[in-house]
C-alpha cells in the first residue's frame, strides 16, 4: 500500500479527457492507493482489479454505502447495482435474450442497418462517425430487441446522456444539479416505459419488453419497479458504451494508419481489432465495489462499508499482463482485458457489443476509401467514466 502521491480527483479534470492514460499510469504505479482514512482504496493493477471483481465480499449495492452521496437517482435499482439473490433472479430473466445463438442471429439485421448508415454517409460525402454511425447503430438494435419505437430515440437520447453523466463518481463535492438532472431523466424514462408496458399488457409482441411484462404478470419473478429499472438499464447500458467503442476504434485506426491498412488487408482481424480497442481505450473506464466484510486489494484491504474504485482503463495497460501496453496493435490477438468487467456482473451485452462493432468496423475498413481525420484534435464528451469522443469528423475519397 502507498500513501497518495497523485490526486485521484484529477481524473475528473476536463483537460485530461482526451488522454487520461499518463495519469492512469501514475495511479497504477502508486496503487493500491488508500484514501479517506482507508475507506476508499483505488485498485489499478490488473491482478488487483481482476481479483476484486470476483471477490465474494465485493458488493455492487452502491446505494447502500454511507460514502455514496445522498440524492442519487431514486427508484428501484437495476441488477447492475444488486447482489445475489436479487441480481441472479433479475439477470436470469433477460439473459435468454443475449445468448451467443440469439446474438449471432442478429447479424443480418445489424449488417442491414450498417449498410443503410454507410449509404447515408456516402451521400453526405463526409461523416461524423459518432452521430452517423456509432450512436444510431446500437440505439436501433437495442430498440428493436426491447420493442421500443426507434423513432422515439431523440426523446430518450437526452435522458440517457444525463444518466450516463450521473455514473461518474463524485470525488469532489456532489454536483446537485447533475444529480437532479439524472433523477428527472429517470422519472421521464419510467413514465415513458410505463406507457409502453401498459400497451404490451394489452397487446403482447415478440420482444424483450413483452417477455418481461409476461414475467411480471406471472407474480413473483419481478415487481413493476424492477421491470422499469431493467428496461432503463438495457436501453442505457448498451448504447452509450457501444457508441464509444466504435468511435474509439475508428479514432485509433485513423491515428495508426498501418493498423487500418492491416485490417483492410486481412478482414479476419476485425474481431481482434475490437478486442484491442476494448483493451487500449475502454468505453467504461472504471467501476466501484462496496466492501461487505474485509475486501483485500493487493497488500491492503478495504474495511467493511468502504469503497474500492477499480480503474479498468489502467488495468488494461498493466505491463505485467500486456507487452508494450501503450501500443495499439490489432494483431495482439490477446484477451484478458477487463473492459466488460469479470465475475457475476460480466457485461450481459458483451456479445452484442462485439458483433455490432465488428460489423461497423469491417464496413469502415473495407468500404471507406482513404479516410482521414478532418480535425487534428478530437472533442470529448464531459463524462470521464463512460468516456468517448463527442464528435469524430472524418473525410474520405469515396464509399464503395
Ligand atoms: C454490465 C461494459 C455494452 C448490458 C457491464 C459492466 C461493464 C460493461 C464494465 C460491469 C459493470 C460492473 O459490474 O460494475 C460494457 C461495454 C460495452 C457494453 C464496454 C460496449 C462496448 C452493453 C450492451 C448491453 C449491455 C450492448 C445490452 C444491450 C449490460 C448489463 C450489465 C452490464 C445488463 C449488468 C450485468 C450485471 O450486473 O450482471 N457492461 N457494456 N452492455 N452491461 Fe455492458
Amino acid at each position: 500500500m502507498s500513501t497518495p502521491t497523485v490526486d485521484l480527483r484529477l481524473l475528473a479534470d476536463p483537460a485530461l479527457r482526451a488522454d487520461p492514460y499518463p495519469l492512469l499510469r501514475q495511479l497504477r504505479a502508486a496503487s493500491p492507493l488508500s484514501l479517506m482514512d482507508g475507506m476508499l482504496v483505488v485498485a489499478a493493477r490488473h491482478r488487483d482489479c481482476a481479483a476484486l471483481l470476483r471477490h465474494p465480499n465485493a458488493s455492487s449495492e452502491r446505494a447502500r454505502s454511507e460514502l455514496v452521496p445522498a440524492g442519487l437517482p431514486r427508484g428501484a435499482l437495476s441488477f447492475l447495482s444488486l447482489d445475489p439473490p436479487d441480481h441472479t433472479r433479475l439477470r436470469r430473466l433477460v439473459s435468454s435474450a443475449f445468448t451467443p445463438r440469439v446474438v449471432a442471429g442478429l447479424r443480418p439485421r445489424i449488417t442491414e442497418v450498417v449498410d443503410a448508415l454507410f449509404a447515408r454517409i456516402a451521400e453526405q460525402g463526409r461523416a461524423d462517425i459518432v452521430a452517423d454511425l456509432a450512436y444510431p447503430l446500437p440505439v436501433q438494435i437495442i430498440s428493436e430487441l426491447l420493442g421500443v419505437p426507434a423513432d422515439d430515440h431523440e426523446q430518450f437520447r437526452v435522458w440517457s446522456a444525463r444518466l450516463a453523466r450521473s455514473l461518474d463518481p463524485q470525488f469532489a463535492d456532489p454536483d446537485q444539479q447533475r444529480l437532479d438532472a439524472a433523477a428527472q431523466a429517470r422519472e421521464e424514462f419510467e413514465r415513458y416505459f410505463g406507457r409502453l408496458i401498459a400497451q404490451r399488457r394489452a397487446h403482447p409482441a415478440d420482444d424483450l419488453l413483452s417477455l418481461l411484462v409476461h414475467a411480471e404478470s406471472e407474480g413473483d419473478q419481478l415487481t413493476e419497479e424492477e421491470l422499469l429499472a431493467t428496461c432503463v438499464l438495457l436501453l442505457v447500458a448498451g448504447h452509450e458504451t457501444t457508441a464509444n467503442l466504435i468511435a474509439n476504434a475508428v479514432l485509433a485506426l485513423l491515428r495508426q494508419p498501418d493498423q487500418l491498412a492491416a485490417l483492410r488487408a486481412r478482414p479476419a482481424l476485425v474481431e481482434p481489432c475490437v478486442e484491442e480497442t476494448l483493451r487500449f481505450d475502454p468505453p467504461v473506464q472504471l467501476t466501484t465495489r462496496i466492501a461487505r466484510g474485509p475486501l483485500p486489494v493487493g497488500d491492503t484491504e478495504v474495511p467493511d462499508g468502504g469503497i474500492a474504485v477499480l480503474l479498468i482503463a489502467a488495468a488494461n495497460r498493466d505491463p505485467e499482463v500486456f507487452d508494450d501496453p501503450d501500443r495499439f496493435d490489432i494483431t495482439r490477438g490477446g484477451t484478458g482485458h477487463l473492459a466488460f468487467a469479470a465475475g457475476i456482473h460480466f457485461c450481459l451485452g458483451a456479445g452484442l457489443a462485439r458483433l455490432e462493432s465488428a460489423v461497423a468496423l469491417d464496413a469502415f475498413a473495407q468500404r471507406v476509401v482513404a479516410p482521414r481525420l478532418a480535425t487534428p484534435t478530437v472533442a470529448y464528451k464531459e463524462n470521464f467514466n463512460l468516456r468517448g469522443p463527442a464528435r469524430l469528423e472524418v473525410e474520405f475519397d469515396a464509399v464503395t
